[in-house]
């Protein structure tokens, strides 16, 4: 893991935090200089409670569900609302999604325990995994889990044996992947046909294991699962697939009888993660994934199912931030500016792993505009190791606290302790209170699990 070479062209934007746009929390603003999330005062926050710390703004949150909702409810009413729990899980988050009527998709036992814990309704739990383990689906099933997404013909087997031995028939949806190249990154599309998850429509390979679920004595099948991957800006893609999806949907009613009831089209919307970035509006997003369900189920005489869909990055992505305090400053002159916070890679991996884009601002400046370029820089032991990439910035100083937008999603699920760094606090902020959801892990925590 490098640091890519740096980008000469960029020029500062000369923006001042409010003129980032769609990266900004719903609720942020600027006061006395400083960055406001949910009226409370970002700079007095990570100076009281510590850095790195990341914080999200409630508001924001449910925001989001609730456009998910309305947006179905205008353009496809027979639908559910899945939050993907992948994208950021505490036991907060979870209660929040079922006072906000959501269902959950979660991905392993991990993920099915804390929501279980939270005390999320089972039956609204929907078990994803690409290689459940068999000890995994006895807890799901054990647990009383709504729904588990099958992704193999292998885990059919498992799944039905575990539910003969509990008396029960488990309802299953089948992940079949689509075959559709989805306008994403390459590490975070899932549907096309080299792809580790999910039934491969290839050979009638997904058709015929139709056949053996339908014949499997222990399992309902209830649907069918799609997902082409993440941070779509382009719904081409949806369109392409739900028109594969219908097809195989109609040719499976062919051949079977079976008809289906319920049909997911897997995650939400892209979101904006640089100032200029246009996404799609999730209103929008709905009227595209509801017009052509409808319409390719009138193209192939099959009945409009019920559609779910899981968002996880629309809903908490740009509710999230990470707050830092800048350490050292350090200028290669013709070459780059460093300035180095302390967190890294160990709270947000995305910017090493296939370099992500990042807007922040300093937030004891955040009138500020933005005249430098820098990188921004953690405190890990690889080259790699950044959350921004040759950005604009304010002028840094020792002791600044810079805001990272955009960090609600895939960067506290996938934090690490390198270099023994305990992960981050989390906040929940809303009418100027801010409130600690997750603590900070401590150097106890780290060796927890040692055993002398
Ligand atoms: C099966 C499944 N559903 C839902 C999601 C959530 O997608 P997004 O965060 O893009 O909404 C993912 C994420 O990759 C996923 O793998």
């Amino acid at each position: 893991m490098s640091m890519p070479a740096p980008n000469h062209d960029v020029v500062a934007d000369n923006r001042t935090t409010m003129q980032l746009g769609p990266v900004l929390p719903l609720t942020a603003e600027v006061k006395d200089h400083h960055l406001f999330i949910g009226g409370v005062d970002m700079v007095k926050l990570a100076r009281e409670k510590g850095t790195a710390m990341y914080v999200f703004d409630e508001a924001d949150i449910r925001h989001r569900m609730r456009e998910y909702h309305d947006g179905f409810k205008k353009n496809y009413p027979d639908a559910e609302v899945l939050y993907a729990s992948k994208a950021f899980l505490n036991k907060v988050i979870v209660k929040i999604a079922n006072e906000e009527n959501m269902s959950l998709d979660v991905s392993g036992g991990g993920e099915l325990a804390i929501a279980r814990a939270a005390g999320f309704p089972m039956e609204r739990v929907y078990v994803h995994g690409n290689n459940k383990t068999p000890e995994e689906l006895e807890e799901a099933i054990s647990a009383g889990a709504g729904t588990i997404v099958l992704d193999s013909r292998i885990e059919l087997s498992r799944v039905d044996e575990i539910a003969r031995k509990h008396g029960i028939v488990q309802n299953v949806f089948m992940r079949i992947t689509p075959g559709v190249e989805a306008d994403t990154l390459d590490y975070i599309k899932t549907g096309c046909e080299d792809s580790k998850f999910g039934f491969n429509l290839r050979d009638d390979f997904a058709f015929n294991c139709v056949g053996d679920v339908l014949k499997a004595q222990n399992v309902r099948l209830t649907g069918f699962h799609m997902h082409i991957g993440s941070e779509i800006f382009d719904l081409h893609s949806y369109q392409e697939a739900v028109g594969v999806m219908c097809n195989f949907m109609a040719r499976v009613r062919d051949k079977y009888g079976f008809e289906t009831k319920n049909f997911d089209v897997g995650g939400g919307v892209g979101i904006a993660y640089q100032a200029d970035d246009k996404p799609t509006t999730i209103e929008h997003f709905t009227k595209v994934v509801g017009d052509s369900i409808r319409s390719q189920c009138k193209k192939y005489g099959i009945p409009e199912p019920h559609v779910l869909c899981e968002p996880g990055r629309s809903i908490v992505g740009r509710a999230g931030v990470t707050l830092y305090t800048v350490g050292i400053l350090k200028t290669l002159p013709g070459i780059r500016k460093y300035v180095a916070i302390d967190g890294g890679m160990s709270d947000n991996i995305r910017t090493a792993l296939y370099h992500a884009d990042y807007e922040a601002t300093i937030a004891n400046k955040a009138d500020q505009p933005r005249t430098e370029i820098v990188t921004l820089c953690g405190k890990h032991c690889e080259s790699g190791d950044a959350v921004v990439l040759d950005g604009s910035l304010q002028k840094a100083d020792l002791g600044d606290i810079v805001c990272v937008f955009d960090t609600g999603a895939y960067c506290y699920t996938m934090s690490s302790n390198y270099n023994g760094q305990p992960r981050p606090a989390i906040y929940f902020v809303s009418d100027g209170k801010a409130r600690l959801v997750t603590r900070r892990e401590t150097y106890a925590d780290l060796m927890s699990r040692d055993v002398d």
